[in-house]
């Protein structure tokens, strides 16, 4: 195996590099994968975007059966919580999409190494891939060294949870993402320090199970890069929910003691302490560059410690490539396929490219929050002239026969034009909603394409046309 010569070799088997692996194959490549893990999907699909929405469902069904069956004129005696199975069942919708991409890549002829993979310098044009582990043996050999050989090195390592140095993670106490997605029994208190993507879901899914939540946030407001108005709404949603929000307050200092952790904090609402049984922190991820031989390899950074790539997403060195949240923009699983696919078909000669303009975000709260384009802030501070359409889910009747009328649809449409520049929702399944926002926009679409288009009746997605008839003042509903 060793001898082979791969022309294509990818290190990192997350949504970016399990993806590019794929596509690469689909177009006649020979291509080797390097992962460490024993399973593909990387940190999206093994313990971050597929658990999480496992357990965001299954805690959503939880507090539904709570506090709004008996609305519907379901009278069942108060639910039990069987966290045991409730964990389990996240466990096996992860096995199922891990499998999954198992048997892609057996049906796609690409090769897979298990173990940790480096750049080890070029042999004539070739480049070389030390790997070190056990070959997926199980043997635990993991001294053991393998060399690669390829025409080419995709780097796909992706990124890791950012560690407050005054208050590292024990795994237990003080845990990042991976650990809030097991914890064995509710907490009693979990302070979240940071009102980012991870911060907001992993906090509603344990407090719809129970715990009481505290989320401390710097900034004046939770997920600072969305709109102004939609991060407002679904603030005020959270706290209606029982979330405590410290806003515009900094962590000073922590320590554990006897299973309680104490949080120095200091903010707006002046200094306090707290103390709770678990702090998840969520205050960014990091691009996981550590050992991967960038230096030696001549892979230059920028300053914020990204792979500086061209639009083929070359790095600084011949043969060597990069996608997904080493290279710069939102760190999005979504991003890093799209990437990876482009990455392929460039690389095949064809001339794709990924749409950044039109990247979706998406918090998977309840509401959920889901954004595309430019926020309104954005167009203010560009000088934009710009229309705003906006419907709240109040007014929709689907909304009303599900008992889910927080939030609203904003469209943002060029004054001239009419092209939509950007579409916010906060409301029930916003993150499917967005879809039509995106396609709308890819092509280039205006407000009154939207307001011309047949919307089903009655469905969520009336609020999406409600919304583009807003922004031409003839919304019908409002
Ligand atoms: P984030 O960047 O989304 O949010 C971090 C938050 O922490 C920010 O609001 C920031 O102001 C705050 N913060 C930073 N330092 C702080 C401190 N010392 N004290 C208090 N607050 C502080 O990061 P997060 O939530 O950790 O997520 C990491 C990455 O994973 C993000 O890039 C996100 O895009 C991605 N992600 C996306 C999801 C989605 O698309 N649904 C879900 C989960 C993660």
């Amino acid at each position: 195996m060793s001898a082979d010569i791969f022309d294509l070799i990818i290190i990192g088997g997350g949504p970016g590099g399990y993806v590019a692996a794929i596509r690469a194959s689909q177009l006649g490549l020979k291509v080797a994968l390097v992962e460490e893990r024993p399973t593909l999907g990387g940190v999206c699909t093994n313990e971050g975007c597929i658990p999480s929405k496992a357990l965001l469902d299954s805690s959503e069904h939880f507090a539904l059966a709570r506090d709004k069956f008996a609305s519907h004129g379901i009278i069942i005696d108060p639910p039990r919580l069987d966290l045991a199975r409730m964990l389990a069942r996240k466990d096996e919708v992860v096995k199922k999409n891990t499998d999954g991409i198992a048997f892609l890549f057996k049906k796609n002829g690409i090769t897979l190494v298990t173990g940790r993979g480096r750049l080890a310098g070029t042999e004539g044009e070739l480049q070389q891939v030390a790997v070190n582990g056990d070959r997926g043996t199980g043997t635990g050999e993991r001294e053991k060294i393998e060399m690669l050989s390829g025409r080419k090195v995709l780097l796909a390592t992706g990124s890791r949870a950012v560690e407050l140095p005054f208050l590292p993670f024990d795994g237990e106490r003080v845990v990042s993402a991976r650990e809030a997605l097991s914890f064995a029994a509710v907490p009693e208190h979990l302070v979240v320090i940071g009102a980012g993507y991870i911060g907001l879901e992993l906090g509603s899914v344990w407090r719809r199970l129970g715990a009481e939540v505290t989320v401390v946030e710097m900034l004046a407001r939770p997920l600072p890069t969305m709109d102004g108005q939609a991060a407002e709404a679904l603030l005020r949603v959270l706290k209606k929910q029982g979330i405590r929000f410290l806003l515009e307050t900094g962590v000073k200092s922590g320590a554990v003691q006897d299973g309680r952790v104490r949080l120095e904090v200091a903010g707006a609402a002046g200094d306090q302490q707290l103390v709770c049984d678990r702090v998840l922190v969520a205050v960014g991820r990091r691009p996981l560059t550590d050992g991967l031989g960038l230096e030696a390899a001549g892979v230059a950074l920028d300053d914020s410690g990204r792979l500086v790539v061209d639009e083929n997403f070359r790095t600084t060195a011949t043969g060597i490539y990069a996608v997904g949240d080493l290279i710069p923009g939102p760190m999005l699983a979504h991003k890093a396929s799209e990437e990876g696919i482009v990455f392929a078909e460039r690389l095949h000669g064809e001339l794709s490219r990924v749409e950044y303009e039109y990247l979706p975000g998406v918090c998977y709260t309840w509401p959920e929050a889901a954004a595309v384009g430019r926020t309104e802030e954005e167009l203010q501070q560009a000088g934009v002239a710009y229309a705003v359409g906006r419907f709240n889910f109040l007014a929709n009747g689907r909304a009303r026969c599900m008992d889910e009328t927080d939030g609203f649809v904003k469209i943002l449409a060029d004054k001239g034009t009419g092209r939509i520049l950007g579409v916010h929702i906060v409301g029930p399944r916003a993150s499917d909603l967005i879809a039509e926002a995106v396609t709308a926009m890819t092509f280039g679409g205006t407000a009154e394409d939207l307001a011309m288009t047949f919307h089903a009746h009655p469905t969520l997605a009336e609020a999406l046309k409600e919304a583009a008839l807003a922004a031409g003042n003839r919304a019908i509903h409002a």
